[in-house]
């Protein structure tokens, strides 16, 4: 039996004006907070470690866990602030939830600052999506107006002020220590660990920080309980999530499902990849997760399975890609992404995602030399567990994985361009317009014929 989808957070997106509170609170909106003001805050910390909730970031720690770490009152402040960043080439699920639900995530908001003893919370939103931070101001704004927010939150004692700040569009900033950094003003440079967050996060003060997804599955948990969460997914994945689907499927989008379905299952309701072409490969949990293949279609997409199978579940941005795709390409294109994010504060990652670019445009290019895959191979190497955030370890994926299972199309980049054995325009989604550099010929001029 095919595992059903379970709309939560996505339960009403194609309501009339879903976004506004109105719309959610026809949808029982708010019910969670009624219920977490009736408890004490260590009830609902209890209640969220109990649901078995894992960080929707990527990393997929627990939630209630983390909410846990914060020292004891001392009667200084104590910061919530929400990942909002949504920057990883894949990942596509933030920027959905809070344009068609921006109230889930308020809710969640007043939750869990609540519940950790928060009197002022941040949403740090991606500086490019402009309509995104526009939304969240208004939905702040309506929550306050309508005392969701503000001094003595429904009448029970409890103040909260939330501040909506945008950044200026780095995919470092949605490091957490980089966005702290960024949101006091500084540049979004990974910070030293320890101290983590919980201890001397933001202004130095004791922080949580959270995916926005996270701080939106929390209202329906406390209002509906651990027991309704834990029914879903797996026994240590539980619960629902956003599985977004792009690329190279007939229905691209946003598919809510129990952690535990399987990509088979999920294309079969996408409608499988387009024009009945065969999968080739694919991310399950954004680009900086291992690729898999079609030997994958059926390994469960929760956090144990896909470790076990040589990946990670990552953000669920399975991106898909068939038959027509060149890997070498798609790698290349990936890796001069990471280049271009590298925030440069150690070598192995600003020296080694640089070195790593050029020698993929060498292949892509047909113009790869002898050992040009072991150089690949054992740059990664030198990135891998010696940078100082995940950024650089996120780089080594895709390279290291595609060269697993697609060696040869490395190899035929020592004589054959990647544009000859696939031409682009097969593989585009829409109109293909080549690149600079596509149309300068040879990618001599890039720099990749140099070591
Ligand atoms: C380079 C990089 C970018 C990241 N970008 C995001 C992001 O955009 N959103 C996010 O929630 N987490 C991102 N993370 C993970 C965060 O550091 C952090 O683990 C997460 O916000 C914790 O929230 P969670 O426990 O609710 O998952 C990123 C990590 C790295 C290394
Ligand atoms: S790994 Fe990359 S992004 Fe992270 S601190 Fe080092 S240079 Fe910056």
């Amino acid at each position: 039996m095919s595992t059903p989808l379970a709309p939560v957070l996505s339960a009403f997106w194609d309501a009339e004006r879903s976004w506004t509170l109105d719309t959610y609170l026809a949808h029982g909106g708010y019910e969670g907070l009624r219920v977490a003001l009736s408890q004490d805050p260590a009830t609902v910390v209890q209640t969220v470690k109990d649901s078995g909730l894992r960080g929707r970031g990527g990393a997929g720690f627990p939630t209630g866990m983390k909410w846990g770490f914060l020292p004891a009152p001392d009667g200084g402040p104590r910061y919530l602030v929400v990942n909002a960043d949504e920057s990883e080439p894949g990942t596509c699920k933030d920027i959905p939830l809070m344009m068609a639900s921006p109230q889930l995530l308020v809710e969640g908001v007043a939750i869990t600052s609540y519940a950790i003893g928060c009197n002022h919370a941040f949403i740090y939103v991606r500086g490019e999506v402009l309509h995104v931070y526009r939304r969240l101001l208004r939905a702040v704004e309506e929550a306050y107006a309508a005392g969701y927010l503000g001094k003595d939150v429904q009448g029970s004692g409890f103040d909260l002020d939330v501040t909506v700040h945008a950044g200026a569009g780095a995919y470092i900033c949605g490091e957490e220590t980089a966005l702290l950094d960024s949101l006091e003003g500084l540049r979004g440079q990974p910070r030293l660990k320890p101290p983590f967050p919980a201890v001397a996060g933001l202004y130095a003060r004791p922080t949580v920080v959270n995916n926005v997804e996270s701080v939106a599955s929390v209202p329906q948990i406390v209002a509906r309980g651990a027991e309704w969460f834990t029914s879903m997914g797996t026994e240590r994945s539980a619960g629902h999530g956003l599985f977004s689907l792009s690329g190279h499927v007939t229905r691209p989008g946003q598919y809510e499902a129990p952690l535990g379905i399987t990509l088979r299952e999920l294309l079969d309701m996408a409608g499988g990849v387009r024009g009945g072409r065969r999968l080739k490969f694919w991310t399950p949990g954004g680009s900086s997760t291992p690729i898999f293949t079609e030997e994958h279609l059926d390994t469960p997409l929760d956090y144990e399975s896909v470790a076990a199978a040589g990946s990670m579940l990552g953000t669920r941005a399975l991106q898909i890609f068939d038959e027509t795709t060149s890997v070498v390409r798609a790698v290349t294109r990936w890796t001069e992404f990471y280049a271009h994010e590298s925030c440069g504060k150690c070598t192995p990652c600003r020296e080694g995602t640089y070195w790593l670019k050029q020698v993929l445009r060498r292949i892509e290019a047909g113009q790869g030399t002898q050992g040009d895959i072991d150089t690949l191979l054992d740059t990664c190497d030198n990135i891998l567990g010696r940078a100082f955030c995940a950024l650089g370890d996120g780089a080594t994926s895709c390279i290291t994985s595609a060269v697993k299972y697609f060696r040869e199309e490395f190899e035929a980049g020592m004589h054959t361009p990647a544009s000859e054995l696939f031409p682009p325009e097969a593989s585009a989604l829409f109109e293909y317009t080549p690149t600079q550099r596509e149309r300068s010929g040879a990618l001599a001029g890039s720099g990749a014929g140099g070591h």
